[in-house]
């Protein structure tokens, strides 16, 4: 586990104990997908497998990161934040130096030791969880006052500006908001939050497809374009509309054919899974599962043929788990074009689930499922001495 592993891994690189540790969990999102960006909402759970860091404070201006899993370090000046392609694994840290002096907030330098359990590249936020941790080990050391809020905004604020992705604020807010047992309603234009009891019986089981998609960080760009488009057009009849969350589906479907056909598909995913989430969290409260299994899958189909963020690996991932009658409910989870899907299967059936996924899985793509059982969890955290 990264929480207990991370103390002794830097008292092993700096050869003594260190003054602050911090964890901060990845997530799955269960529904709400390419709405963040577009101001509507989320339905994500931060899940217990996360980023843990521990540092010291050093004197002097020089940085000194260990990441531990990959058996790298590097040191760097305050003075003279770069983004490193030899340490590509450094940047988030120094993104995260970057915004807290962009907020007039100049830390002293410290020596931090990373390690992780959450799998990178699955579309599971390992970088958000880096990000928050790195927020909130500098508060730690540091003393300087900023909200739960600030740490989420802040780590984003790291990814876009230094990192260079232009995500939204999903990630970060699970990772820094997240709750035992239960899904985070988000509204990512007011940040307001309630949360949401997964129904009773049901775990959160992901299946990593292995496919990672090389253009997946232009194409997200390019996805984000598309809907400011789509918000340009609509907004010229309809004043009221500054983001694709202010559009309601009656609107869309009178508006849709003066959109280019591309940009109309676009809308419609966005404006059809906003509302999709409102009803998977009435569904969710009232127990109903087989209506939340079919927003799931219209959601995927959403995802897939408007939307084109799914691929093959994907669609079959989540073919294969709709079949099973104990699986309530399957969709690709994060960005897409690869990563993994999030599943709800009834307790007492994961293993059967497991083995038809694999089996299935490699029959019909040739390629390995990475199967994890995830428990919903609490959010980013400060690490007693261990
Ligand atoms: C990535 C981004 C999030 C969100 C999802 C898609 O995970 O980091 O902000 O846009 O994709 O829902």
């Amino acid at each position: 586990m990264a929480r207990e592993a991370v103390f002794a891994a830097f008292r092993k690189t700096a050869n003594q104990a260190p003054e602050a540790a911090v964890y901060a969990p990845g997530r799955v999102n269960l529904i709400g997908e390419h709405t963040d960006y577009n101001e509507g909402f989320v339905l994500p759970a931060a899940v217990d497998r996360g980023v843990a860091l521990a540092a010291r404070r050093v004197a002097g201006d020089t940085f000194t990161l260990h990441a531990v899993d990959l058996g790298d370090s590097c040191t760097f000046p305050r003075g003279s934040l770069q983004r490193d392609p030899k340490h590509p694994w450094a940047d988030y840290f120094k993104g995260v130096v970057w915004a807290l002096s962009n907020r007039g907030i100049n830390i002293p330098a410290c020596e931090a030791a990373i390690t992780g359990d959450i799998p990178q590249g699955a579309g599971l936020s390992s970088s958000a969880a880096y990000e928050v941790a790195t927020v909130l080990l500098l508060r730690t050391l540091d003393g300087f006052e900023l909200s739960s809020l600030e740490v989420a905004q802040l780590a984003r604020q790291a990814e876009n500006g230094f990192v260079g992705v232009a995500c939204g604020i999903m990630d970060q807010m699970a990772s820094t908001f997240g709750e035992k047992g239960r899904a985070l309603l988000l509204d990512c234009r007011s940040l307001a939050r309630e949360t949401v009891a997964l129904p009773l019986g049901l775990k959160i089981v992901v299946a990593g497809s292995g496919v990672r998609h090389s253009l997946a960080s232009s194409e997200y760009n390019q996805r984000r374009a598309e809907c400011e488009e789509g918000v340009r057009i609509l907004s010229a009849s309809l004043p009221t509309v500054h983001a694709l969350r202010d559009v309601m589906p009656e609107d869309l479907a009178r508006f849709l054919p003066a959109l280019p056909p591309v940009v109309a598909r676009r809308c419609r995913h966005v404006v059809s899974e906003n509302a999709r989430v409102g009803q998977a969290v009435t569904a969710m409260r009232s127990g109903d599962t087989d209506r939340l299994k079919t927003l799931m899958a219209a959601s995927h189909a959403s995802l897939r043929d408007d939307y084109e963020v799914s691929c093959p690996e994907l669609d079959i991932l989540v073919e294969l788990a709709l079949a099973l009658p104990y699986c309530h409910g399957a969709r690709l989870t994060g960005a897409g074009f690869g990563g993994s899907t999030v599943n709800l299967v009834e307790a007492d059936a994961i293993e059967p689930f497991s083995e038809t996924i694999v089996s299935g899985y490699r029959q019909r793509s040739g390629r390995v499922a990475e199967i994890h059982v995830f428990e919903p969890s609490a959010g980013a955290r400060v690490l007693a001495p261990g």
